[in-house]
């Protein structure tokens, strides 16, 4: 439906000061935040505190808040504009599903939506109506702790679930109450951060940008995604609150995007420190020139651009289109018919459904690395150890960008495995390490819960390592010098370098931090009530060194593999991940055998392949297709994901996966930024991950 004409009608009656106000979100700690609503300063407020616990889950804390926030604005200023409140709920409320990377794992469109679809009834149930995320920055190096709240580094898996979040966020009407306005981030590029560390500067080709980059916010853009957050990162040189060919030219003008840009926090006043601007002013100015709508927290909007405008510096015009923007976001969203919460909704808090759609989440989202069979573990006569630094963990399984999960509503692992083995399996566990070296010769399995804690994971978390944590690697070597059978469960908010655990430990499962329900799908999982299914979304170099190390590089002109040294290499390390991209074991076994490519129409291809389930273990097996396209007027990568299907296979079934390829998934951006199908030979795999599969190859003229 068009609200142009009640946009239209609404800001013919603003004045200056009141447009400038939409355009600004306040903190929601400022000292005199109510009389900047009374004076229309608020045109959202970030709710970035950490949450008052109420005496439950379910009490409205936060809702009642904030409906007296929005009953101050709708009463008692001017034009009552209602507010939207942003908050940070990235993959879970008070009912939490594993971390992003995490849910990319399961390769499944329908769990990403399920989980936002929670996230939204839940956050919106407290008041909350922007929501900031998903994130869909391409994450190449693990280094970078934010490469956790993303979905990994392939853009079409990427494309395929920022669209899938955005419906869950969004629904089909965001009239509804229990939705909430999407904001994909960081756009964009923010995940080629240099060094791996946060906020640092950026180098990206036009080429890479087009073709890995953008790709995730176009498909947002085109599942109507309510608002994009542009980045902190500057691209060669270019802050993104500055880069007005990226903001105006290509999200605005190219792609038609109708929604409104938002800083990150206080990124406009940053541009001082890049040193592209020395005053608040100028700030202000290139910004609002290059496309921000609206500017988080720094106040440099409301207190710089009807100045900017009075003295003719900048046009009203510009200030009119971005306060169109937010307005048209608030008419989607109904707030001017319902702008308040109804409070009594907080009780479907963690409630039973919720709680079911973040364990299936979880349960798909485990990757098994390893396995030389001592998984799944027996539920009777059996005595398992249960140690490590983060068998008792509680807060840790809900992930380091997570303000809502109280820790009271999560299980830890090894509760998890008493309460769902304890009756039957003598369980032995311990805190301490040298406790557990010396009961460990008395289990038959150890079961050693490793990896990162929060404060190692997400936001300004970079690390100059991929080993496990400092005494984790160490504790798993004294239980390996004991020698007894060892599944490690690793938790982590990103590809480790696991070699030696791969080399020496009888089984791998990365769990990533999995969420409200993790434990209770990681013990269903050890003990065979749910086979593992999940595929990595990143590759998991052998050490950091290799970094970036992703599966979709160019060949170069010496390509891999060569029998002679001159390729592409290091001479101390062989040149493959340990893990690659797309890789994930079952307790079942599947074939893939007759592949079959038909060229449908002059640049349509259809590609089918069987796989059979060849074990006695029913399971599902997510198949995927690569293509490379061998010759064209850029280099292109070596191989590139363009579909993936989920099979659910019972033991010898055998099932026929069809792929359907279009010229579009067949074209890509060339030198001049044209989205450009280029005929010639393209070569074909189906396999179980980016490294094997059946191959094959067409070609279109
Ligand atoms: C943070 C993050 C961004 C988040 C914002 C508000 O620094 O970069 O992802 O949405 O600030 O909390």
């Amino acid at each position: 439906m068009s609200f142009e004409l009640k946009i239209d009608a609404l800001l013919g009656r603003m004045t200056l000061v009141e447009k400038v106000g939409q355009m600004c979100q306040l903190a929601i700690f400022i000292p005199d935040l109510e009389d900047r609503i009374r004076q229309g300063h608020a045109g959202s407020i970030i709710c970035s505190n950490s949450p008052t616990p109420g005496n439950t889950p379910q009490d409205p804390v936060l809702a009642l808040q904030l409906n007296e926030y929005q009953r101050l604005a709708v009463e008692e200023s001017r034009l009552g504009i209602p507010i939207l409140f942003g908050r940070d709920v990235l993959h879970g409320y008070k009912t939490v599903g594993p971390i992003p990377l995490g849910q990319a794992a399961t390769w499944n469109p329908e769990i990403i939506e399920s989980v936002a679809r929670v996230t939204a009834c839940e956050a919106s149930a407290d008041g909350i109506n922007l929501n900031f995320a998903p994130v869909i920055d391409i994450a190449r190096d693990p280094r970078w702790g934010r490469i956790a709240e993303g979905f990994g580094e392939d853009p079409h898996l990427c494309s395929v679930l920022a669209q899938a979040a955005v419906r869950g966020y969004q629904g089909e009407d965001l009239t509804d109450p229990a939705t909430v306005l999407a904001c994909a981030k960081h756009f964009a590029g923010y995940g080629a951060v240099e060094g791996g560390r946060d906020y640092n500067g950026t180098e990206i080709a036009a080429t890479t940008l087009r073709n890995i980059y953008l790709p995730p916010f176009w498909a947002a853009v085109r599942a109507g995604v309510g608002a994009i957050m542009s980045g902190f990162h500057d691209i060669g040189g270019i802050p993104m609150s500055a880069h007005r060919e990226l903001v105006a030219g290509i999200l605005k003008e190219e792609w038609g995007f109708e929604g409104f840009v938002i800083s990150d926090w206080a990124a406009i006043d940053e541009m001082r420190q890049h040193g592209v601007a020395e005053t608040r002013a100028d700030c202000a100015l290139i910004s609002a020139l290059a496309g921000l709508d609206m500017d988080m927290a720094s106040e440099v909007y409301i207190d710089e651009l009807a100045a900017l405008v009075e003295t003719n510096q900048l046009a009203e015009a510009v200030i009119d289109d971005a306060v169109r923007r937010v307005l048209r976001a608030k008419f989607r969203l109904g707030l001017f018919d319902q702008p308040y919460t109804d409070v009594k909704r907080a009780s479907l808090h963690l409630s039973p459904d919720h709680r079911q759609v973040v364990r299936k989440a979880a349960e798909q989202s485990l990757v098994l690395l390893k396995n030389d069979g001592i998984l799944p573990l027996a539920k009777s006569d059996l005595t398992v150890g249960v140690f490590g630094p983060l068998a008792n963990a509680r807060k840790t399984l809900c992930g380091a960008w997570n303000l809502d999960g109280h820790e009271d509503s999560v299980l830890s692992i090894l509760d998890a495995v008493r309460d769902k083995v304890g009756a039957n399996v003598e369980i032995l566990a311990t805190d301490l390490v040298d406790d557990a070296l010396k009961i460990a010769p008395r289990c038959d399995v150890v079961i050693a819960v490793v990896g990162e804690g929060i404060a190692r994971s997400g936001e300004n978390n970079c690390i100059t390592t991929l080993d496990l944590p400092p005494g984790h690697q160490a504790f798993l070597e004294a239980l390996h010098a004991i020698q007894v059978p060892t599944a490690a469960i690793v938790l982590a908010g990103r590809p480790l370098a696991l070699e030696w655990a791969d080399r020496n430990l009888s089984a791998i499962l990365m769990v990533w931090h999995p969420g409200t329900e993790g434990a209770k799908a990681i013990t269903d999982t050890l003990f065979g009530d749910h086979n593992p299914s999940g595929k990595s979304p990143v590759t998991f170099p052998r050490n950091v060194g290799q970094v970036p190390l992703h599966y979709n590089h160019r060949p170069t002109g010496r390509p891999l593999p060569r029998n002679d040294r001159r390729h592409s290499r290091y001479a101390d390390a062989p040149d493959s991940p340990l893990y690659p991209f797309g890789y994930g074991l079952s307790y079942s076994t599947f074939e893939y055998r007759n592949l079959h490519i038909t060229v449908t129409a002059p640049r349509a291809v259809s590609i089918s392949a069987e796989i059979t389930n060849t074990s006695s273990t029913a399971g599902d097996e997510i198949a995927q297709l690569y293509i490379r396209d061998v010759v064209a007027s850029i280099s292109r990568p070596v191989k590139e994901l363009k579909g993936f299907s989920r099979l659910s296979l019972k033991p010898g079934e055998t099932q026929t996966v069809v792929f359907q390829l279009t010229q579009d998934d067949l074209s890509f951006y060339n030198q001049s930024g044209h989205l450009s199908f280029e005929p010639g030979l393209f070569k074909v795999w189906v396999g179980p991950d980016s490294n094997t599969g059946l191959a094959g190859q067409f070609e279109l003229k």
